[in-house]
């Protein structure tokens, strides 16, 4: 087991020191940019104020035959844009792929210090993320990059499922993870054709009613047992969860109602695979005003965060001060973003 002073070292003598603490970042959405494609790369300078985070997508959705487009693709549109405070993100190909050492090797040689977050796919086990925290510190060290490229990971893989606190807390340059419930269902042979979302058929009965009248079905949540899983076990490392994609671009209600299950059960943010998307998480992922507004009112009840008082009729005490505390400082991180939501929660 490597020991507590180990952990903090740079694993290649040059590479930055690992940070202690993960920046404090915004991360509603977590928007797919195809970089093979110019004629959406050149939207990148105008979705830059739109989104928290743009992902250059090198993996899935990128035919073989434009890989290598779509690293460059990658690599044009990071050196061609400044990204301010939205963040700068990349998705890799799997470890095991023809590519994934080349996307790694060209893109921090180019653009290393715009870098904010490699997301790994196919992650089963916290090796692949100890050979990625390793090579990447070969790199950095290679090519004078002066913060820590971060990690993240994505829980799409049976295996990864089995070993998800491990890869939590595999180094400290990992950030956070996805839910990828595609790959998920492929690895686990789930009867299904979805990118995430509900299904019809996976529902629980009412009893039956005397007189035979039709029995109601209330349909169930497929992603809530992987989801609480990969939530305990990023909070418990210090790191954040994300619910991923959502396939189905004509059903904005339901993927709404996806991210917000994930939004309430821990969740910082989600992808975004099309325009449409990135209003849904702003939505769901920026605090509700009247929940921040009483949240407030219980932060100014309780100054110092201990006893018990009674608002509007309910109890509260120290554990809820602390959950008024998560939204009052999410309203301050969207205000500080978008001051016309400031206003909104009056901050
Ligand atoms: C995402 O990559 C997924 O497989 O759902
Ligand atoms: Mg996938």
């Amino acid at each position: 087991m490597k020991l507590p002073r180990q952990f903090f070292k740079p694993l290649a003598i040059g590479a930055p020191a690992p940070l202690r603490e993960l920046p404090v970042r915004l991360e509603r959405m977590i928007h797919f940019v195809p970089p093979h494609l110019e004629k959406l790369r050149a939207k990148v300078p105008q979705l830059v104020s739109e989104v928290d985070v743009v992902l250059g997508n090198l993996e899935d959705a990128i035919p073989a035959d434009a890989k290598e487009a779509a690293r460059d693709g990658f690599i044009a549109m990071a050196r061609d844009n400044n990204f301010g405070t939205t963040g700068l993100w990349t998705r890799i190909n799997a470890l095991n792929s023809p590519w994934a050492l080349d996307d790694l090797t060209a893109i921090v040689a180019a653009i290393g210090n715009k870098l904010d977050v490699v997301m790994l796919p196919k992650v089963d086990g916290a090796w692949d993320i100890h050979y990625l925290d390793q090579l990447l510190a070969q790199l950095e060290a290679r090519h004078g990059v002066t913060k820590p490229i971060l990690i993240h990971a994505i829980l799409e893989t049976a295996e990864g499922v089995n070993n998800v606190e491990a890869i939590a807390s595999a180094s400290p340059r990992m950030h956070g993870m996805s839910l990828g419930p595609a790959d998920l269902a492929a690895s686990r042979a789930m009867k299904t054709t979805r990118v995430g979302g509900g299904h019809p058929d996976y529902k629980v009965l009412a009893d039956t009613a005397p007189g035979g009248s039709a029995r109601a079905a209330y349909q169930q949540d497929l992603w809530h047992y992987t989801l609480g899983k990969m939530v305990d076990a990023c909070a418990a490392a210090g790191i954040k969860p994300f619910y991923g994609p959502f396939g189905d671009f004509s059903d904005s209600e339901a993927c709404e109602a996806q991210f917000r299950n994930a939004f309430l059960m821990g969740c910082a943010g989600a992808w975004s695979l099309h325009p449409t998307q990135v209003a849904i998480a702003k939505k769901v992922y920026s605090p509700d005003p009247g929940e921040v507004a009483f949240a407030r009112k219980i932060l100014d009840a309780m100054p110092d965060g201990t006893g018990a008082v009674m608002l509007d009729g309910k109890m509260q005490d120290d554990a809820t001060w602390k959950q008024a505390k998560v939204v009052v400082d999410l309203a301050r991180l969207v205000a500080a973003k978008d001051p016309a939501m400031g206003k909104i929660y009056g901050l």
